[in-house]
């Protein structure tokens, strides 16, 4: 086996494709490819696509056409590109961009060494299909080095909700639970390396229903539990969940599993009744207040965040407004907002659409309300002590820089804090995007 050959891979999107990106790596290590951060050094360059909006794969063909110039100064570099736009484009990328050597798509990437060997003599492959084999137990060995204290780690994926506006359901397939013991020995091989921090991943984590090590399906409380007795594990978090999926099991964990962070992410897309119905959420904007009087009964200071939608089709200024309300109520310390985009293939893509300055106003809105809560709740950690679990060296000399449980970027100075410790830190300063404190 040679070792001589380099990867760069660039990724896009959301947690679960930085997880892959990294299972990519490891799959190409056995056709004796090894990671590189330049592309000019790279034999082979893969981008992991996402195919959330717009224009998410409109900037994978210009990246693309950046790369012309590299591939006629080394014709043997191998561009391929895998993800959900992968998924979803399949062979319409080679015919758009004839540079591209290989597409794969986000459940067939354990085939890459076999996918990689074909591309000899100027071959090309892809490989798009839902295969029969689960691509986590062909790529059952993780790699045994030393890494960063956080990690991700995917118990989950796919979708069978079928939001009107989502083509996950469509990119990432049917929902599928990952085996608890495939999990834990994944997460014990994690901290075995140094990671203090696991973030379970799935596009519906909270929905996760896997075979428990007894036999029997187990809940994510359930999983999460167990994960908690991991010596060395120091933190759980998980990531992105669906209100109607926030079962009772898990919330109580909320309360009283001490590893688990006190962190929730739970999108609700719109504050509107007659939207939320449109975007098949089979949830209302009154039943999800109800869930967060719940969660917070639980756990009082939990932070939340979740994820908006403006301009979904048909929604007027009052829907709009409702969707206000339920942020002014709710008071998120983090959210992620997006002006609809049509994705083909989706229900409400064949719907009237909204004008795009219109959408640009209630998202400049949105965002404002989101960036008020957002700071009020960051400023009210000044004076207060947390934990910090510090994860690299700052820009300024002898400065640290970790997060909270609450998920705040922390800055210390100080020469007695090593890369993944956790500390009890007292916050002296707000800034935009971080709070500065001081070792206790
Ligand atoms: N347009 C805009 N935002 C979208 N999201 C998903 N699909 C679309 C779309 N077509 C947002 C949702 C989801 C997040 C991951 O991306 O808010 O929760
Ligand atoms: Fe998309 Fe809805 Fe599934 Fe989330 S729950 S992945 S938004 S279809």
């Amino acid at each position: 086996m040679s070792t001589s050959k380099k990867v760069f891979v660039k990724t896009y999107g959301c947690q679960m494709n930085v997880y892959d990106s990294e299972r990519m790596v490891e799959a190409l290590g056995s056709n004796g490819y090894e990671q590189t951060a330049t592309p000019e050094e790279a034999d082979m360059i893969l981008l992991n696509t996402c195919h959330i909006r717009e224009k998410a794969a409109e900037k994978v063909y210009s990246e693309l056409g950046r790369f012309k110039e590299l591939k006629v100064e080394k014709p043997n570099l191998k561009i391929g590109v895998a993800g959900c736009v992968a998924q979803a484009e399949g062979e319409e990328i080679m015919r758009r961009q004839p540079l591209v050597d290989l597409v794969v798509g986000p459940q067939s990437y354990h085939r890459l060494p076999e996918l990689e060997s074909k591309l000899e003599n100027g071959g090309k492959s892809i490989e798009t299909d839902f295969p029969e084999e689960d691509k986590f137990t062909v790529l059952k060995n993780r790699p045994t080095g030393k890494r960063a204290p956080s990690a991700f780690l995917t118990v989950q994926e796919g979708c069978d909700k079928f939001c009107a506006f989502c083509v996950v359901p469509y990119t990432r397939g049917a929902e599928v639970s990952r085996p608890a013991e495939q999990i834990l020995s994944e997460a014990r091989n994690l901290v075995e390396r140094g990671v203090r921090e696991i973030t379970l991943l799935g596009q519906n984590v909270n929905a996760y229903h896997g075979v428990g090590i007894t036999g029997k399906e187990w809940t994510l409380a359930r999983l999460i539990w167990e994960l908690n007795y991991i010596d060395g594990l120091h933190r759980i978090r998980f990531t992105t969940s669906h209100p109607n999926d926030m079962a009772d099991d898990l919330i109580e964990a909320h309360a009283s599993c001490t590893k688990l962070m006190p962190y929730l992410h739970l999108p609700v897309q719109s504050g509107s009744n007659k939207i939320l119905k449109r975007m098949n959420r089979s949830h209302t904007a009154e039943s999800y207040l109800k869930l967060i009087e719940k969660i917070r009964a639980a756990r009082p200071d939990i932070l939340l965040s979740g994820d908006f939608i403006v301009g979904f089709p048909e929604e007027t200024e009052e829907d709009f407004e409702d969707t206000i309300n339920l942020i002014k109520e709710v008071k998120y310390g983090q959210a992620f907002s997006f002006k609809y985009s049509t994705r083909p293939g989706t229900p409400a893509a064949e719907r009237a659409q909204i004008p795009e300055s219109l959408k640009t106003e209630r998202l400049h809105r949105l965002q404002d309300l989101i960036a008020a809560q957002q700071r009020e709740i960051q400023d009210q950690m000044v004076g207060r002590t947390v934990r910090v679990l510090f994860e690299k060296k700052g820009r300024f000399a002898g400065q640290m820089v970790g997060k909270s449980e609450y998920l705040h970027a922390v800055h210390v100075t100080s020469e007695n804090v090593a890369i993944g410790s956790l500390e009890s830190v007292r916050i002296t300063k707000s800034k935009s995007n971080s709070l500065t404190g001081e070792l206790i």
